[in-house]
């Protein structure tokens, strides 16, 4: 009984912050892309290096970034990342997103941002803040195009690692961004994308992190606006990238639904969810390489 009343509340809840991400999208847009305001740099850089910290720690251990060309897809705020890369000793990077949201970046937040991060070598920190500093250049590139199209926005570049986090989640077609983002891997590409498939509304993020799978599809898009988190689930994301040729395909979980709320979380989903045995996974990431032959992929847990 108590589980149910819960459930009810949580639903009626979760319809009223559907309705209100739908309403702040509208007044402006797709404005924030994470919780650090922009006006907040020392907030941006924990960001940026608890981020980056994740993504190495994603990567094949035996994965030298010296000499390799990066594609972030979807970097939102900063082109931080990119010069995390580069003072690591990669040869380029260039960033692919919907929105202008790091365009004009002040390349003196670039030196903030290094004065916090210890790795790489004295020539490879001058030479990425170097190169972030000089606007236009080809090895730290950054392409906005509404129509996401990653072959067209890489400006014929290719890539031997391809990155996003919080990203794939609000893609319209992740398996149409994984086979535009196909046509840019070079062989023997890495990728390695953090994907956050909790609710993404604050506060009821934190009661109820299953909330957005409550609801049939209909009534779920009739609050849709660009970028409202798409519900794929990680065996959606290992087929799609699977279907592109990729290998070694993992969806290696991270977070996932604290034992206090897992019955409520994992109770009163809709259809296709209810059931499903990975519901209790809240985020992780996608890694593969690519190209391989088909394989059986795996789900770590
Ligand atoms: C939650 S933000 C994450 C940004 C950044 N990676 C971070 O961790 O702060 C989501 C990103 O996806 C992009 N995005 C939103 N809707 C999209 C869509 N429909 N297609 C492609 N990209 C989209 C946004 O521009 C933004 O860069």
């Amino acid at each position: 009984m108590k589980l149910a009343l819960r459930k009810l509340e949580m639903t009626v809840l979760g319809l009223g912050f559907l309705g209100l991400a739908w309403c702040k999208n509208r007044l402006n847009g797709y404005s924030t892309p994470n919780t650090v305001a922009k006006s907040d740099p020392d907030g941006q850089i924990a960001y940026l290096l608890d981020i980056f910290a994740s993504l190495r720690r994603f990567m094949p251990p035996d994965f030298d970034l010296r000499g390799r060309d990066v594609l972030e897809l979807s970097p939102g705020a900063s082109r931080g990342n990119g010069v995390l890369f580069l003072a690591l000793g990669a040869r380029s990077y260039h960033a692919i997103d919907v929105f202008d949201l790091a365009g004009g970046e002040d390349p003196a937040f670039y030196e903030r941002l290094l004065e916090q991060f210890p790795d790489g070598s004295a020539a490879d920190r001058a030479r990425a803040l170097a190169l972030a500093g000089t606007p236009g250049s080809r090895a730290f590139g950054y392409a906005v195009g509404r129509d996401f199209d990653i072959p067209r926005l890489a400006e014929g570049r290719m890539f031997d690692l391809i990155v996003s986090c919080a990203a794939f989640e609000h893609y319209d077609n992740p398996a149409t961004a994984i086979a535009a983002m196909t046509q840019v891997a070079r062989p023997g590409c890495e990728a390695v994308h953090i994907i956050d498939l909790q609710t993404h509304s604050r506060w009821i993020r934190e009661q109820d992190p299953n909330n957005i799978y409550r609801y049939p599809e209909p009534l779920y898009r009739l609050f849709a606006f660009p970028g409202q988190p798409n519900r794929k689930r990680p065996a959606d994301y290992i087929r799609d990238i699977g279907d592109a040729g990729w290998s070694d395909v993992r969806f290696v979980p991270s977070r996932m639904v604290a034992p206090a709320l897992r019955e409520a979380s994992l109770r009163g989903l809709s259809a296709p969810f209810a059931g499903q045995a990975d519901m209790a996974i809240l985020d992780g990431a996608l890694t593969a390489r690519y190209p391989g032959k088909a394989e059986s992929p795996e789900l770590s847990q």
